[in-house]
């Protein structure tokens, strides 16, 4: 190429990177559109089976009222066919998203994905005496950013299913047991390796140039006294990101100058590097670990590169303070550099609103969450998870208004991001897509061809209280 050549396109990706800096410069968040308008890649790299009923049964898993007691998640079904997994879950992983998903939502202008994951995809975390899960997801996680990365749509790298299981009795840990063993020291570690392993992937492997975001826990257990040590990890989980950026030669604003050694390999300088704030006891001996498994992952060392392959701050994303109660620790506590922060709601559940059309547009249309997390400092506010489920029968006009009423609840924070982009059609799944599946609401008419809109802006008023709703 010549040198004039060279130069045009330095100056063309100057400006992108500028550009790209200027529209998310509100928001403080680079690399993340100014409103997200998102769906989650749920059941891909974490199955979970209730999503996919008749695939998982011709998978070879099993369905039951208590999914602890048969072959519902990765971890039974690894545990039970260990010889066959691996093969088995790539077909999964193959046929559950590619290119054809890809382009429904390109089409459908979903501009970010949440992308859960579990530990298991760092494989060295996995202790394999004790812990099943199938091999082979990171292969897969590349091959699925790239192709959302041509199609224009970054990516949250989610870390779902945590070590140690976060929450009782659910799939979507990867392994639905009453064990819940994340909330201790051992698998606060090792969650923290699985992020500074990230970190470094978002920085130096091309194939990661759309993840933006990494996020610390999906869904902990809503009660903060049975989350000790909770709080000291979230702010190790910042460190860590901080930390790991620094030693690539990313330091994101607001890190502490640390001067930098002559000869730029920090792995051979770490154990020189002072104990700080940042670089505690805890951050460095999850940096030493880091460095054996990224040899393995074909990366050599943490050293310090000219220039970054992709001039980024991964944005460190938890789930919102007031996902907690009981005194939770707030998230926004542990910020260093750019951060944003997460809450889910479903109105399915109970416990949100009366189960009728009324009492959910009057909760929806008088949502206070945005607000009430803005004043603890937990701003910007995405909506990571929400849905169409509801406690009732519904007719088309309602899912209609109630996703238009969804929507503009959740655009008053940084945008919304819905579960599921897909759920499997057949007999067995029943009408469950008409509710769960994004794409398929798309095709019912509840959702909107342009993301940004909604059918009826005026969906609201006759709902709008002058007191804000309590309990949401
Ligand atoms: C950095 O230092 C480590 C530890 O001494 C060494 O193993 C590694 O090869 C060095 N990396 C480079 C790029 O020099
Ligand atoms: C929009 O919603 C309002 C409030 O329910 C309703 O009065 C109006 O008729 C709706 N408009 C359309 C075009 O459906």
């Amino acid at each position: 190429m010549r040198p004039a050549a060279i130069l045009s396109q330095s100056i063309a990706l100057l400006s992108f990177l500028l550009s790209a800096l200027a529209d998310s410069e509100s928001l403080g968040l680079p690399g993340l559109p100014s409103k997200i308008y998102g769906v989650n890649l749920g059941s891909w790299l974490v199955l979970e089976s209730w999503m996919l009923p008749q695939e998982w049964l011709d998978m070879g898993g099993q369905q039951c009222d208590d999914c602890s007691t048969c072959i519902a998640t990765e971890f039974a079904f690894a545990q039970a066919f260990p010889d066959t997994v691996d093969k088995i879950f790539k077909g999964h992983w193959f046929s559950w998203f590619n290119q054809p998903d890809v382009d429904a939502l390109a089409d459908a202008g979903i501009n970010t994905v949440r992308i859960p994951l579990g530990y298991w995809i760092i494989e060295a975390l996995v202790d394999r005496k004790t812990e099943f899960y199938p091999r082979g997801g990171l292969d897969q996680l590349r091959r699925g950013l790239q192709q959302l990365h041509k199609a224009g749509i970054v990516a949250i790298l989610d870390h779902h299913a945590v070590p140690g299981v976060q929450t009782a009795g659910q799939m979507f840990a990867g392994r639905c047991t009453n064990d819940v063993e994340f909330y201790t020291p051992y698998n606060y570690h090792r969650a923290l390796i699985w992020t500074s392993v990230m970190t470094v992937l978002s920085h130096v492997d091309p194939a990661f140039a759309n993840a933006v975001a990494i996020e610390a826990v999906n869904e902990p257990i809503m009660d903060a006294t049975q989350t000790p040590g909770y709080g000291d990890f979230q702010k190790n989980f910042v460190r860590v990101v901080r930390a790991t950026e620094f030693l690539l030669g990313v330091p994101a604003p607001g890190f502490p100058a640390i001067p930098a050694p002559a000869n730029g390999n920090f792995t051979a300088m770490l154990p020189n590097i002072q104990t700080t704030a940042v670089f505690n006891d805890e951050v460095r001996s999850v940096l030493q670990d880091t460095v054996p498994i990224l040899l393995k992952l074909g990366i050599f060392g943490l050293s310090r590169r000219k220039t970054p392959l992709v001039t980024k701050y991964a944005i460190a994303f938890f789930m919102d303070i007031n996902w907690q109660h009981n005194n939770p620790a707030n998230p926004a506590d542990a910020q260093m550099g750019p951060q944003g922060y997460d809450n889910h709601l479903y109105y399915v559940f109970g416990g949100v609103a009366d189960p009728n059309p009324t009492a959910y547009l009057t909760s929806i249309c008088n949502l206070p969450r945005v607000q009430n997390d803005k004043v603890l400092g937990n701003s910007p506010l995405w909506f990571g998870e929400w849905g169409l489920p509801v406690q009732f029968e519904t007719t088309d006009d309602f899912l209609r208004d109630w996703a238009d009423a969804q929507k503009l609840a959740y655009s008053k924070g940084a945008g919304w991001i819905f579960w599921n982009f897909k759920i499997e059609k057949s007999e067995l799944a029943g009408d469950m897509a008409r509710e769960w599946s994004y794409l398929e609401g798309l095709r019912l008419g509840f959702m909107t061809k342009d993301p940004s809109k909604v059918h009826n802006e005026s969906v609201c008023a006759p709902y709008i209280t002058s007191a804000p709703a309590s309990g949401a």
